[in-house]
């Protein structure tokens, strides 16, 4: 696969089949995400592979957590919509839009989204990334692309994949069932595997039109 292919074609996958990924095809994914530049070479990354028993029992106590209705408190903070930019605001509820949209009516969309997450996507792996506490605001940049390298390694060997906040809601339960040492904070959690054929994964979000993004200046 070309790399513009794979960069157009890479979305969110928001429900995934109940097919494991292969172990191998694992390594050849966190391999290629390696190569992401970062600080002086520093490498901040770890990865943590949710898999099988592993990721069962992280699906079973986030879901008693839901139902609890304790909304989580991850590694990196959550911001009030309304802190936004008013420009990020926009585009967050053009995105919001667009998924009603798609489902036609409000509470099917929330039907849908909702399960879909409190499910974890129903994804057979979940890539946990993580940086040691002690760290620059750069290496959550560094963590990013990493991220971003593995998600466009992942659709080149015909994998989905998301990246979500969701998935790192409650970090001790993370720290506990993944062994992850106390020093380390988690950035995202990315589920990999195979997308399944439904509604919520032909949605395709939107950008902006270049214009508002790109300035020159010469
Ligand atoms: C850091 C980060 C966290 C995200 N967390 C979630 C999440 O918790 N739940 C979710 O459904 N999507 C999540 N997403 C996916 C975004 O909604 C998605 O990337 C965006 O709408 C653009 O769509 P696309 O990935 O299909 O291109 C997250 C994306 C990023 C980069």
């Amino acid at each position: 696969m070309k790399l513009t292919e794979a960069i157009n074609s890479r979305h969110s996958v928001r429900q995934f089949t109940d097919q494991p990924v292969d172990r191998d095809l694992i390594k050849k994914v966190v391999k290629l995400a390696q190569q992401a530049p970062s600080w002086v070479n520093s490498q901040p990354w770890q990865v943590y592979c949710a898999m099988g028993k592993s990721l069962a029992q992280i699906k079973t106590a986030y879901h008693e957590e839901d139902l609890a209705g304790n909304h989580g408190h991850p590694d990196l903070a959550v911001m009030s919509r309304e802190d936004w930019s008013d420009g990020t605001q926009a585009n967050m509820k053009q995105w919001r839009h667009g998924i009603v949209h798609h489902f036609a009516t409000f509470d099917e969309a929330h039907q849908q989204m909702t399960e879909a997450s409190q499910t974890l996507y129903n994804s057979p792996v979940i890539l946990y990334i993580t940086i040691p506490k002690a760290s620059p605001d750069w290496s959550i940049l560094d963590a990013g692309a990493f991220g971003q390298t593995l998600m466009l390694a992942a659709t080149d060997l015909g994998l989905g994949s998301i990246p979500t906040y969701n998935s790192v809601r409650f970090p001790d339960i993370l720290h506990q069932i993944l062994n992850v040492p106390d020093d380390e904070r988690f950035i995202e959690g990315i589920s990999l595997g195979y997308e399944k054929k439904a509604k919520i994964n032909s949605y395709r979000s939107e950008r902006r039109p270049l214009g508002e993004v790109l300035h020159f200046s010469d």
